[in-house]
């Protein structure tokens, strides 16, 4: 892939998360909490040419690895991503995510009246992807339906 590695230098250690839809980059880093400010190294690439998806973006992260729980949420938002791991500049592990089918705790519902937004009840928010594009998600316990950018 000549064109992207003009545009961003191969990472020595970490994980570079590749194949991600076009637009969607931005949405990756917010689900790893990523905001530019823990002093990291990270680079974000979008909209560059991908055989297999017309346009796609990448995210490199140095230094960290993902959790098999943040790889769940990132499928959600990214179904056709590749995770790489790379140690001492080489690709040592590589594997295409799996779409989640349900994901705890991790976002808030939209609904104000929704059980899981009543603080006495402690319920841990629970939703469920019921359509893969746009990823459309539907919270467990009220159902209402929440697009990409309104969940994350
Ligand atoms: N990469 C990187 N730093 C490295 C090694 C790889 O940033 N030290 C990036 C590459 O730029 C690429 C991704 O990790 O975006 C996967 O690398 P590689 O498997 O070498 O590329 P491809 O064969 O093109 O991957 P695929 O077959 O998954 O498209
Ligand atoms: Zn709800």
């Amino acid at each position: 892939m000549p064109s992207t590695e003009l545009i961003v230098s191969k990472i020595e250690n970490g994980t570079v998360i590749d194949h991600i839809p076009a637009g969607r980059a931005l949405a990756v880093l917010r689900i790893l909490g990523i905001t530019g400010r823990e002093g990291v190294r990270v680079a974000l690439v979008m909209n560059v040419e991908s055989k297999k998806l017309g346009r796609k973006d990448i995210v490199k992260i140095e230094g960290r690895e993902l959790t098999p729980d943040e790889v769940d949420v990132i499928s959600a938002v990214a179904p056709t991503a590749t995770i790489n791991i790379i140690k001492n500049y080489e690709v040592v592990k590589k594997y295409k995510v799996r779409p989640p089918h349900v994901i705890r705790g991790k976002f808030k519902c939209r609904n104000p009246n929704c059980i899981t937004n009543q603080h006495r009840e402690h319920v841990v928010t629970s939703f469920v992807l019921v359509k893969e594009e746009p990823p459309t998600f539907a919270c467990e316990y009220c159902g209402r339906y929440h697009s990409l950018e309104e969940l994350v």
